[in-house]
């Protein structure tokens, strides 16, 4: 019988992840469900046109799909895995009891509260009138969080009280995001660097650490700019020590996996805890993320020396302590090329160009995201366009040569940071 593999989404995460798996001598074929030109393109890939979890289970049960791994936050809030599981299907991610900690930032709030998680303290509010009151006796920064899920547009650390007040009335007055923005949780700001922590953990608590990685949150250089879904990442990121591995997982995770088994709910799936950590080498949670991160899965999967195939059927089968994670010894940089007008408006529709001249260039690898294929052409579709990975053990020639493959590709209004991975060299 041939081994076919489910991945659901269809950015340059699940573009990561399809090519990982489709390396597996173990696995005859992805399906990408809707996948891009990226999983379109690739050797032992193909993209299917559905998004509706009843037509997916279906096509899950044609295919005969040995399992499903799923990308994007939004399915896990639906409860898509608790959907297969019921069907008597496999599937990698948490249920949608315990994807609450990403789907609503106020649920994982109290239960960082109620779990002894460190975090910055914080308030709920559901009406303009108390969050604005509230607001007036706060110092400045202050950050102001949508509670539901709002594709990372959801956060506004405010220098301001004018653009703080302009928020939350755009919150609760223009009901700017719907449903999602019901409540808000507004939180004390940290001082630090972030780093993100990413772990695998099965249901019987087994808990197997991604690499180490850096995302790059704002839209331009020095931290400046909106928030976006991420502008770029790297692997490893040197500040997180021995010392920071070990109090994240004793502090955070273990604490996360025994929170929830307590609550009668087993997690299984990537977890992804956004950290701050300061001067003094405190860590705080920012927030956390039921899946793997998007773009730090694109350097992450660049360094894994494992069959991915290997990590996530362990991880189903609640084995994870039967595998161990090996990782190339090298940096990997992953550059998002944006396109114009992102994170607010993006362009779409127009021709990319330079691919070919990348593809066969050593320890370069392009990952589509928001592009689609249109008679063997590559077009831009969304916001976030590529990822483009360089690699190589010393960090200033990793960055070099990205930033040299990326010179060769053009689309117009591209636009990308030029310090991704900056942040490292401090640690070097
Ligand atoms: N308490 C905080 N102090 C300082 N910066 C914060 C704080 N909370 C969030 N941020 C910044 O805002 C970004 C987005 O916040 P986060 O909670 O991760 O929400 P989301 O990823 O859902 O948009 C973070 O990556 C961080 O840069
Ligand atoms: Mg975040």
């Amino acid at each position: 019988m041939n081994t076919n593999i489910l991945v659901i989404g269809s950015g340059g995460r699940e573009h990561a992840l399809a090519w990982k798996l489709a390396k597996s001598a173990k696995v005859d074929h992805v399906y990408v469900a809707p996948g891009n030109s990226g999983t379109a393109l690739e050797h032992k890939v193909s993209n299917i046109e559905l998004t509706d979890i009843t037509q997916l289970i279906q096509f899950a049960r044609e295919k005969q799909i040995l399992f499903t791994l799923v990308g994007p936050e939004a399915p896990l809030a639906e409860g898509i895995v608790d959907q297969f599981r019921n069907s008597g299907l496999k599937i990698w991610g948490p249920t949608k009891f315990c994807a609450q900690l990403e789907s609503s930032k106020v649920f994982a709030k109290e239960f960082m509260l109620e779990h002894n998680i460190p975090t910055a303290k914080y308030s709920v509010f559901d009406n303009e009138p108390q969050a604005l009151d509230y607001l007036g006796l706060q110092t400045l920064p202050i950050v102001i969080k949508a509670d539901g899920l709002a594709a990372g547009k959801g956060v506004l650390v405010a220098q301001t009280i004018i653009e703080a007040t302009d928020f939350i009335k755009d919150i609760f007055g223009q009901n700017k995001f719907g449903n999602a923005g019901s409540r808000v949780v507004i939180e004390e700001f940290l001082d630090g660097i972030e780093a993100s922590f990413i772990v695998m953990i099965d249901e019987n608590g087994n808990i197997l650490p991604m690499a180490s990685s850096q995302d790059h949150k704002r839209l331009l250089d020095d931290d400046k700019g909106p928030n976006t879904g991420g502008m770029g990442a790297y692997s490893p990121a040197p500040i997180v020590t021995d010392q920071i591995h070990q109090k994240v997982i004793d502090h955070v995770i273990r604490p996360v996996i025994d929170g929830m088994r307590n609550k009668g709910h087993a997690y299984s799936g990537f977890l992804y805890a956004g950290l701050m950590i300061d001067k003094n080498n405190q860590i705080k949670t920012l927030e956390f993320n039921c899946r793997f991160g998007d773009p730090e899965t694109q350097p992450i999967m660049s360094r894994l020396e494992n069959d991915l195939f290997d990590l996530i059927e362990n991880g189903i089968n609640g084995q994870l302590d039967k595998i161990n994670a090996k990782w190339v010894d090298e940096f990997a940089i992953g550059v998002v090329l944006a396109a114009e007008g992102y994170p607010d408006a993006p362009r779409k529709n127009d021709i990319i160009l330079g691919l070919d001249m990348i593809k066969n260039m050593p320890d370069i690898h392009v990952f589509h995201a928001g592009a689609k294929l249109d008679n063997k052409q590559v077009y831009t579709a969304s916001g976030r366009v590529l990822c483009v990975i360089g690699m190589d053990k010393d960090l200033q020639i990793a960055q070099k040569k990205v930033y040299a493959a990326i010179k060769l590709i053009t689309f117009k209004g591209m636009q990308y940071r030029t310090d991704i991975a900056n942040t490292a060299k401090i640690y070097i």
